[in-house]
């Protein structure tokens, strides 16, 4: 799961994320990029987020190195400040690429979701021998709506770009096994790492920052480093019933 910083000045723990110019940030990722495919196993996949600006030229240099399966669009709703002169931001594009086209971990069945087609009533096939009710699940599409993560849901971290668990449970589960290795190398609140270890996989996460860290630590309930863990946020509103609804407080 690679989800590095984005640049375009977001700040992290204090920090800045700032490259001389685009083709400085675009080196960096280019190089990690080849480190990571280099690692990934015959069977492995990789899933890359990135700024929407700089998504074509990852594209363009992976997919001489990768087979890209999908170009995904995470959809989501829409943030506090609205765009006044020009399209809201509504979205974050996502690479599935894979190594070996013939050998992936895809599972379907785990990740299978309602198919809507508009009917109030169950489709009946009526072709059949006996009539039989149309199979109401389908293997999502490559757009897909997650909300994003706010402020008042339980697994709120403060991180400026928390990925939203529901979405790695989906990649996860798709494209690895029980036992298997997920590596996260900008693990931030090490969202990926606690969702993997919720489904049995194990993990690697590699972050900069140590306030992040010990958000990890927290995450992942590691019993030995109590000193180095970041407490949990303080979250003055109660929990809210329905996440959807809640007023935007970024
Ligand atoms: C977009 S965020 C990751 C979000 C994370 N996947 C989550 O869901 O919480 C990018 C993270 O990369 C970290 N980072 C920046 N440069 C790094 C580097 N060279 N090595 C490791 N982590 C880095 C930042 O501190 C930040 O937490």
């Amino acid at each position: 799961m690679l989800t590095p910083p984005y640049n375009i000045g977001k700040v992290f723990n204090g920090k800045k994320e700032s490259w001389g110019s685009d083709t400085q940030y675009l080196e960096w990722c280019y190089r990690w990029l080849d480190v990571c495919i280099r690692k990934l196993s015959s069977d492995g996949s990789m899933y890359l987020m990135a700024a929407t600006q700089n998504m074509p030229f990852l594209d363009v240099y992976l997919r001489e190195k990768v087979t890209i399966l999908s170009r995904i669009v995470w959809h989501y709703d829409s943030s506090g400040v609205q765009a006044r002169r020009l399209y809201g931001s509504l979205y974050e594009p996502i690479l599935f690429a894979v190594k070996n086209k013939s050998t992936y971990t895809f599972n379907t069945d785990d990740i299978l979701v309602e198919a809507r087609t508009g009917a109030v009533r169950k489709l009946i096939d009526y072709r059949k021998a006996t009539p039989t009710v149309y199979n109401s699940h389908k293997i999502p599409g490559n757009v897909w709506s997650f909300s994003r993560v706010r402020y008042r849901m339980p697994e709120y971290e403060e991180h400026p770009s928390q990925k939203p668990e529901a979405l790695l449970e989906r990649i996860i589960k798709a494209s690895s096994n029980e036992g298997d290795l997920v590596l996260d190398p900008f693990a931030g609140t090490f969202t990926t790492c606690a969702v993997a270890a919720r489904l049995k996989r194990r993990s690697v996460g590699i972050e900069i920052d140590s306030k992040y860290v010990g958000v990890g630590l927290r995450r992942l309930r590691f019993k030995d480093a109590t000193a180095f863990v970041t407490p949990a946020p303080k979250k003055i509103f109660k929990q809210a019933a329905d996440m959807d609804c809640q007023p935007d407080l970024f």
